[in-house]
């Protein structure tokens, strides 16, 4: 169904056809009356009218009726102010959607979405707290849409520090290492390898010949090799159930499935012409990236010993998921600080026609998580923090908050309740901060149940949940008539008739920012209206408006949240 923003904007879309065809009306939601167009200025600028006048004009050929009064306000703006009994229709309508004014896809698109993409026998640090909860949200985003999402979890399991892990493996025995690896000990298998890598030549030399043996396929080597990475893949599954992540193993596809076709992926660039020796290395220099002294910038394809390294790794997996999986959109959910390694890429891609104008390629950047002191979040001692010792120390806090409140939860209930809290916590911080900026981990905020948090929604969620546990006849939303008489009502009202063009703008953006946005407002409106408008206590057709404007409401906040990658338990 269209949305009551897109049945306004098409009325006022054909009125500003009449006047200047084409012309975009600039319609938002508004302070002053519900919505404001403020298309008019440029309007009367191109026309060299005077906007009141053309305001006027507007307002003369504009087919409201029925739908909401207008006028003109200050320079040239146009107010518009819903009808009572239209604004009661549109809500009747949500009432029996269970999609809540979201249409399905006309057009269900193959999209990509790389995320979470860890490196094996690496700790999962903040940065791909970022990646895995941003991609997840996405994935739902386009999932609810009706679009075929394709995940893909790039992770890092190629490449020259193998050596040293497999070698490292060996010194320690393999029980021993996979022991440790499977309790995510990751890091010190890690710094355990790299110390003696930098301290031992004997080790080093070692590391060298075990890399050949893994490039050429020797079988012991490539033995050694798939228990790390299987070992890996395994704890990362484990940080994914436990954060609520969709990714499945079978979305790991990561950097040596592409191995087999890196010559030929080199091969055809050359043909094109595309690659130039430069210092021993194979380079493509895409048009427009330069150095600070103005020197075009290579993108190394093949190193200068021969080995393929990322971005070769990164052009055989566009072209993979443009030819094999038919991509529509590809969405790179990657650091800010890989901006340019994409944009290269990409511009190589399009330079070996691997990436056809009508696929929407996107680096979805971000920034990153800062510890209190501005600085990139570390332990004290200097070290990674571990994405899952994170959540366990949120799940820590929310646990005792719950276990000293009067209403004991059994034990069971409340550890799940625990961590529903925890997740929606560390979920809601990150993906509130609109994308590229920077935040602070600061887990004290991010775990109240005050202000713009995640506990905060839920808790508004199981506030409304409760209202219709107490009530004492069954109750099921049915044909309302909305009088929506308090004025606290009607601003509830608007906001749940804005949730498709929230969820839209979140979808069209990759910017989850904005659902969260949306549904703290209206979570803020509801604390408003249920201060000021009893329901259970109010009688005859008031109350049946106002339980369907708190069912409405509870349905908006759990789908919303369900898309954010949050539970909305029914009690907290
Ligand atoms: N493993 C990489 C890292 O940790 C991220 C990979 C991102 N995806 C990609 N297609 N390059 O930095």
């Amino acid at each position: 169904m269209a949305s009551t923003y897109d049945v306004l904007l098409t009325r006022l879309q054909d009125a500003f056809d009449r006047v200047a065809p084409g012309a975009d009306p600039v319609l938002r939601t508004s302070e002053r009356g519900d919505f404001q167009a403020n298309g008019v200025m440029a309007v009367a600028k191109q026309l060299g009218r005077a906007p009141r006048e053309v305001a006027e004009e507007i307002v003369k050929h504009v087919e409201l009726s029925a739908v909401a009064s207008i006028e003109v306000a200050g320079p040239g703006f146009l107010n518009l102010v819903l009808e009572d009994a239209f604004l009661s229709q549109r809500l009747n309508l949500l009432v029996a959607d269970d999609r809540l004014g979201i249409d399905v896809a006309t057009e269900a698109r193959n999209v990509v979405i790389d995320y979470s993409s860890p490196n094996v026998a690496k700790e999962m640090h903040v940065g791909h707290l970022r990646s895995t909860v941003i991609g997840d949200s996405l994935a739902r985003l386009n999932r609810f849409k009706g679009h075929h999402v394709i995940a893909r979890n790039h992770v890092g399991d190629w490449g020259t520090p193998f050596g040293m892990l497999i070698e490292h493996l060996l010194d320690l025995g393999e029980d021993e290492a996979i022991s440790s690896l499977s309790i995510g000990d990751l890091d010190s298998f890690y710094r355990g390898a790299r110390s003696k890598f930098e301290s031992d030549e004997s080790f080093r030399e070692r590391s060298r010949t075990r890399v050949v043996a893994l490039q050429s396929g020797d079988h012991e080597t490539r033995r050694l090799w798939r228990l790390l990475v299987d070992q890996s893949v395994a704890y990362f599954a484990e940080v994914y159930a436990k954060l609520d992540i969709t990714l499945r193993p079978e979305d790991v596809v990561g950097e040596s499935y592409y191995n087999d076709v890196l010559d030929d992926v080199v091969h055809d660039l050359e043909s094109a012409g595309l690659l130039i020796e430069s210092g021993g290395a194979l380079c493509a220099f895409p048009e427009g990236f330069t150095n600070r002294d103005g020197d075009p910038l290579p993108l190394i394809v093949k190193k200068r010993d021969e080995g393929y390294g990322y971005a070769a790794t990164d052009l055989a997996a566009l072209r993979d998921r443009v030819s094999t999986l038919r991509a529509d959109v590809m969405l790179y959910v990657v650091g800010t600080p890989q901006a340019q390694h994409f944009e290269m890429v990409f511009a190589v891609a399009r330079l070996a026609r691997w990436l056809p104008e009508r696929v929407h390629c996107e680096h979805v950047a971000f920034g990153n998580v800062l510890g209190a002191d501005r600085k990139m979040f570390k332990t004290r001692s200097g070290e990674t923090v571990k994405l899952v010792a994170l959540l366990d120390e949120a799940i820590e806090r929310a646990d005792t908050a719950l276990a000293g409140r009067s209403d004991a939860l059994a034990d069971l209930d409340r550890r799940q309740l625990a961590t529903q809290i925890a997740r929606a916590a560390i979920k809601y911080a990150d993906l509130s901060t609109e994308r590229q900026r920077d935040y602070v981990f600061d887990l004290d905020r991010m775990i109240a149940f005050e202000g713009d948090t995640g506990p905060y929604l839920q808790y508004a969620h199981a506030r409304l949940r409760s209202i219709f546990r107490r009530l004492a006849e069954p109750w099921s939303a049915g044909e309302t008539s909305f009088a929506l008489a308090a004025r606290a009502e009607r601003e509830l009202a608007l906001a749940l008739l804005g949730y498709p063009e929230a969820f839209a703008s979140a979808l069209d953006t990759s910017a989850p920012h904005r659902l969260c946005v949306y549904l703290f407002d209206l979570a803020q409106r509801f604390t408003a209206f249920y201060d000021a408008c009893p329901v259970l206590s109010s009688q005859g057709a008031l109350r049946a408006e106002r339980l369907a404007l708190c069912d409405l409401t509870a349905r908006t906040l759990s789908q919303g949240l369900s898309l954010l990658g949050i539970d909305a338990p029914d009690q907290m």
